[in-house]
């Protein structure tokens, strides 16, 4: 966060970039650091860049404290603003604007894409990863997602294959400790997963254990 401070090394950085790839360079900004937060610090910030040709900005619609937070404090106590990324959407419509932060719904999301072109969710499809499942549905409109132990079903065949390599269960087990947050039975999943898991021979048997503990509640 601190390079907002540096406008034209960024740009500068930028062009270097866009000259050595052939994908494209994004750039992903708060919107503001310590006392520097007007929305004008944040168009000399985003102007210069978009001057280098760099189409698409994420904007994690919070000020960082560069000094006094850590950085899992910097992700929730400065306020989120949205209307500042729709603001930056008005004034720059050419470019793709991305909204992030906070983002929790899937109404949030269909709400955002009215303003700006796209959403990033970080924390949320992390913790509770079936949000992805309700994106597809709420957002992108497929009418067949899978339920939850459909989605475990399906990854059966990846935790074998991977389990023959080497690799141990709680590698993959870890990622979906959130699976079915707010189902009955969650709790027990989550613990049978991160005791059992982790021991050695832990294997296919372990998410067979953990999925027979909770409902699917027919979604
Ligand atoms: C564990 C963790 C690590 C992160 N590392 C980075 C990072 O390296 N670079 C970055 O731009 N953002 C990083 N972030 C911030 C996220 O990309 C995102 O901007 C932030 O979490 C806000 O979005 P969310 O509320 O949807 O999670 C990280 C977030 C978390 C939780």
């Amino acid at each position: 966060a601190c390079l907002m401070a540096s406008p034209a090394l960024v740009a500068d950085c930028i062009d270097a970039m866009k000259q050595a790839v052939d994908i494209p360079v994004t750039v992903k900004t708060r919107i503001g650091i310590d006392e520097q937060d007007s929305y004008q610090f944040l168009l000399d910030f985003v102007g210069p860049i978009a001057e280098k040709g760099c189409r698409t900005f994420i904007i994690h619609a919070r000020k960082a404290w560069l000094n006094g937070l850590s950085p899992a404090e910097n992700r929730t106590i400065p306020p989120l603003k949205w209307e500042t990324a729709y603001r930056l959407k008005q004034d720059f419509p050419q470019l793709e604007i991305i909204l992030n932060g906070g983002i929790k719904t899937t109404a949030q999301i269909n709400d955002a894409l009215q303003h700006l072109d796209g959403v990033m969710v970080g924390r949320e499809a992390y913790q509770n990863p079936y949000f992805l499942a309700q994106v597809e549905r709420d957002v992108f409109g497929t009418t067949d997602v899978r339920s939850r132990h459909g989605v475990v079903d399906a990854l059966m065949p990846y935790v074998e294959k991977n389990l023959q390599n080497g690799t141990p269960l709680k590698d993959i087990s870890r990622h979906i400790l959130g699976l079915f947050q707010g189902m009955g039975g969650a709790r027990r999943w989550r613990q049978i997963l991160s005791s059992e898991a982790y021991k050695p021979a832990a294997g296919m048997d372990v998410i067979r254990a953990a999925l027979a503990a909770v409902d699917d509640g027919g979604s």
